[in-house]
C-alpha cells in the first residue's frame, strides 16, 4: 500500500511551492478577497491602533492550512506600517533564543509566530511577562550568585497563528486581545483569488473554468493556485492553452479530485467508516492507525473540511460519517472510481 501518497488538494505548502506562495500573496486587505467578517474588524482594529500610534493589541489567527493566516500577518504588519519578524512554534526552542529575538525588536514591530501552538512550555510561559507589560526577567549568573535583571522590551504585537487554537492553554489565550477565526472561503471568494492569481501568472481563464476550480479547491485558496497551475498544464497540452469550463473539469478528473474536491486521501477516510467501521461511530486512533496517519493529520488537515462540508460527524464516541458522504461514495462507485 502506498503510505504517503502525495497530496494535491493538502492546504499545506510543499517545498517547491513557496516562491508561488510569496508571488500570489495579497499584500493589503484590498488584494484579500473572503473572510468578510474578520477582515472588516482587523481593519478597525489597524486604523485605530494607528490613531493611538500604540502596537495594534496581540493577534490570535487560527484556522486550517492554507487560508490566509500568514498572509493576513503580513498585511496587518504592512497597514500599520511597521516592520515583520517571523519565526515559528518548533523554531524556538530555547528562552535565550526568544530573549534575542524580542530585545532586537524595533518600537511596534509585528512578531508573528507560525504554529504557535507547538511552542514549548518553558518559552511560552518566558512569553506571558513580555506580552503583557514588555519586560523579561534574564536570570544571570547560577546558584546562590543568579541575579534576576528585568529588561525592559520595545513595544511589540504578537500574532500568533495556530490550526489548532483549542490546544493553547487558558492563560497562554487570553493574553491575545484579538482572536480572529478564519473560515473555509466560499466559491465566489474563491473564484476572485483564481482570476488574481491567473493575471498574475498570465493564465487564460475563463468564468466557467475558475468556477469549476474554485468548486473543487476544498473552500482553501492554496488549493485554488495549486490546482489552477496545474489545470493549465493541461490546458496548455491537452487544450488551446485556455482554461475553460469543460477543460478544468476534464483536467480535474484526471487529477482525480471529484466533484466535491475531495482526493484520494479523503475518499479513502470516508470508505474506511462506512465499510470497516459500518459506518461508525470509531474513535481517530483507530483511523489513524487503519489510514497509516498521525491523528494530528487527520485532526488538522482533513477532518475541518470533511466536517464543514457535513461529510463527517465527530461524536463523543469517534467519528460517523453521513447520509450524504453515503451518497458520495455511491455515485463515485458507479463511476468506477478507486478507493483503495
Ligand atoms: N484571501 C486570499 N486571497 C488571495 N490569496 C490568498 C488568500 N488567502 C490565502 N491566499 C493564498 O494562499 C496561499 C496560502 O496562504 P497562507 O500561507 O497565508 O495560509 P496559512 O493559513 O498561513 O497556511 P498554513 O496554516 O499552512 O501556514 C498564499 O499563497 C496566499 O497568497
Ligand atoms: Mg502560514
Amino acid at each position: 500500500m502506498e503510505m504517503n501518497h502525495e497530496r494535491l488538494i493538502d492546504g499545506q505548502p510543499k517545498d517547491e511551492e513557496k516562491p508561488l506562495d510569496r508571488a500570489l500573496r495579497p499584500t493589503s486587505f484590498e488584494e484579500f478577497p473572503g473572510q468578510t467578517k474578520v477582515k472588516e474588524k482587523l481593519k478597525v482594529f489597524v486604523e485605530a491602533a494607528r490613531l493611538r500610534q500604540e502596537p495594534l493589541d496581540h493577534t490570535l489567527l487560527c484556522g486550517p492550512p492554507g487560508l490566509g493566516k500568514t498572509t493576513l500577518a503580513h498585511i496587518i504588519a504592512h497597514c500599520m506600517g511597521v516592520d515583520i519578524r517571523a519565526t515559528s512554534g518548533p523554531a524556538l526552542h530555547r528562552k535565550g533564543d526568544l530573549a534575542a529575538i524580542l530585545t532586537s525588536l524595533r518600537p511596534n514591530t509585528v512578531f508573528f509566530i507560525d504554529e504557535i501552538h507547538r511552542l514549548n512550555r518553558d518559552v511560552e510561559e518566558y512569553l506571558y511577562s513580555a506580552m503583557e507589560d514588555y519586560h523579561l526577567d534574564i536570570i544571570s549568573g547560577e546558584g546562590l550568585g543568579a541575579r534576576t535583571m528585568r529588561f525592559k522590551l520595545a513595544p511589540f504585537t504578537l500574532i500568533g497563528a495556530t490550526t489548532r487554537a483549542g490546544l493553547l492553554k487558558a492563560p497562554f489565550r487570553d493574553r491575545f486581545g484579538i482572536l480572529e477565526r478564519l473560515s473555509f472561503y466560499d466559491r465566489a471568494a474563491l473564484k476572485e483569488i483564481l482570476f488574481r492569481s491567473a493575471g498574475l501568472l498570465q493564465v487564460k481563464l475563463d468564468e466557467a473554468g475558475a468556477d469549476e476550480i474554485a468548486r473543487r479547491s476544498r473552500g482553501t485558496p492554496r488549493v485554488a493556485n495549486r490546482l489552477l497551475k496545474r489545470v493549465h498544464d493541461y490546458a496548455l497540452v491537452k487544450g488551446d492553452g485556455v482554461i475553460h469550463g469543460k477543460l478544468a473539469s476534464f483536467a480535474l478528473d484526471q487529477l482525480e479530485v471529484d466533484q466535491l474536491g475531495l482526493d484520494h486521501m479523503d475518499r479513502r477516510i470516508l470508505y474506511l467508516i462506512e465499510h470497516k467501521f459500518s459506518g461508525g461511530p470509531v474513535g481517530i486512533d483507530t483511523m489513524a492507525a487503519a489510514l497509516s496517519e498521525e491523528p494530528d493529520t487527520l485532526e488538522e488537515v482533513y477532518e475541518p473540511f470533511l466536517i464543514q462540508e457535513g461529510l463527517l460527524q465527530k461524536t463523543p464516541r469517534g467519528r460517523t460519517i453521513t447520509e450524504i458522504s453515503k451518497k458520495h461514495l455511491q455515485m463515485l462507485a458507479q463511476q468506477g472510481i478507486a478507493f483503495v
